[in-house]
């Protein structure tokens, strides 16, 4: 299959800023925020101004990048500058705990730069990784999209959660990748978008990257997607994730556990797509996985305005595990993996470093 370009580009690095779309204003506002420091790139990912797991991943290699620039012209030159760097990693990495990516590319970089000794040399090499991780994070996804599309019949009901399209990477999408690279080879798709509340990534995000690709798109309330399977108004269910532990267990948007139980009850196959770089072989099951609790404001207020009485209380889980049992396979850059998750995960790893 030919490159597949995306139309939407979430981050564009310049010489010593990055412009980040704003993806709170979307679909009705494209303004891009400048981003010289990398507290303001922490702040971005906080307040999700940029999201979704490999993009957040991305923006941390540029968050590394401006903060080595930051560190031998500004308040901390009497610091090293490689124990300046581990601690604005480690601040980076602990912007948004659950998806693995931030960790990920954060641990590259350090790798990178271990033995290095001058500051122009350091600079340069996270840069350089960081437009790497860029580009990787694309060819992954394209790559994701083309094995993906193998599982897509014709003419598919296709419910998805959440946004895993471009603007949730540094290429075409994961979960998008597939719906986008399926809908090119004309397959006549339907996607199902469910609206997911409390950020409406869904409704917002998904929608929008679906009108962009001429792909035929209808939103539905997150309380929808059983009634439409009962009705056999869905044929598969596929999302993202932003960590898969060792056994297969999945971290993705709150709701996608539920959307797993109700695929397993009307025999839909439910299908994750990911990255390699999306797993965490440290880690044995989901349980071991940290789930982001947000705001309660993003509960309570729908734009600003509340929706209940303010002494309400909240809980508001950003994330959910679905257990590997009910992913009926998980699409990755490399190989479809089914079955056994833990041994295909082992192998798939083992092909991977041995190559
Ligand atoms: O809170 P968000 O919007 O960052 O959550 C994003 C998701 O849950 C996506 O499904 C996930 O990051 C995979 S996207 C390629």
């Amino acid at each position: 299959m030919n490159k597949i370009q995306s139309k939407i580009k979430p981050i564009i690095f310049e010489e010593n800023k990055v412009l980040i779309l704003d993806q709170r204003l979307l679909p009705f506002e494209k303004k891009y925020l400048e981003i010289t420091s990398y507290k303001e790139v922490i702040n971005a990912i906080k307040s999700m101004a940029i999201r979704g797991a490999p993009l957040i991943g991305i923006i941390a290699g540029y968050g590394m990048a401006l903060g080595a620039q930051e560190s031998i012209v500004g308040a901390y030159c009497n610091t090293p500058l490689q124990e300046q760097l581990k601690i604005i990693a480690d601040e980076i990495k602990n912007s948004r705990p659950t998806a693995i990516n931030l960790k990920w590319v954060v641990d590259l970089i350090l790798n990178d730069i271990n033995n290095l000794k001058e500051p122009d040399e350091i600079i340069n090499t996270i840069k350089q990784r960081a437009i790497w991780i860029h580009e990787d994070d694309a060819n992954r996804c394209q790559k994701i999209g083309e094995n993906g599309t193998k599982l897509i019949p014709q003419n598919a009901k296709i419910l998805t959660i959440c946004n895993t399209g471009s603007l949730a990477t540094g290429g075409i999408g994961t979960a998008f990748g597939v719906i986008l690279a399926s809908h090119l080879e004309g397959k006549n798709i339907k996607v199902f978008a469910s609206e997911t509340r409390p950020r409406q990534q869904g409704a917002r995000l998904t929608t929008f990257e679906c009108i962009e690709n001429g792909i035929d798109c209808t939103l539905i309330a997150d309380t929808a997607c059983g009634y439409l399977m009962q009705k056999k108004e869905i044929d598969l269910v596929i999302t993202g994730a932003d960590r898969i532990a060792s056994n297969g267990d999945s971290a993705n948007k709150i709701g996608t556990y539920q959307l797993a139980i109700l695929a397993k009850e009307h025999n839909i196959p439910f299908y994750i797509a990911a990255p390699l770089s999306t797993f965490d072989l440290k880690i044995k099951s989901g349980d071991e996985i940290p789930i982001e609790e947000r705001n309660e404001k993003e509960v309570k207020e729908i734009n600003e305005k509340l929706i209940c009485q303010k002494e309400v209380k909240v809980k508001n889980p950003a994330f959910d595990i679905t257990p590997a049992k009910y992913i009926t396979g998980i699409i990755t850059e490399k190989d479809i993996l089914k079955g056994n998750y833990k041994d295909e995960i082992q192998k798939v790893f083992n092909a991977v470093s041995v190559a």
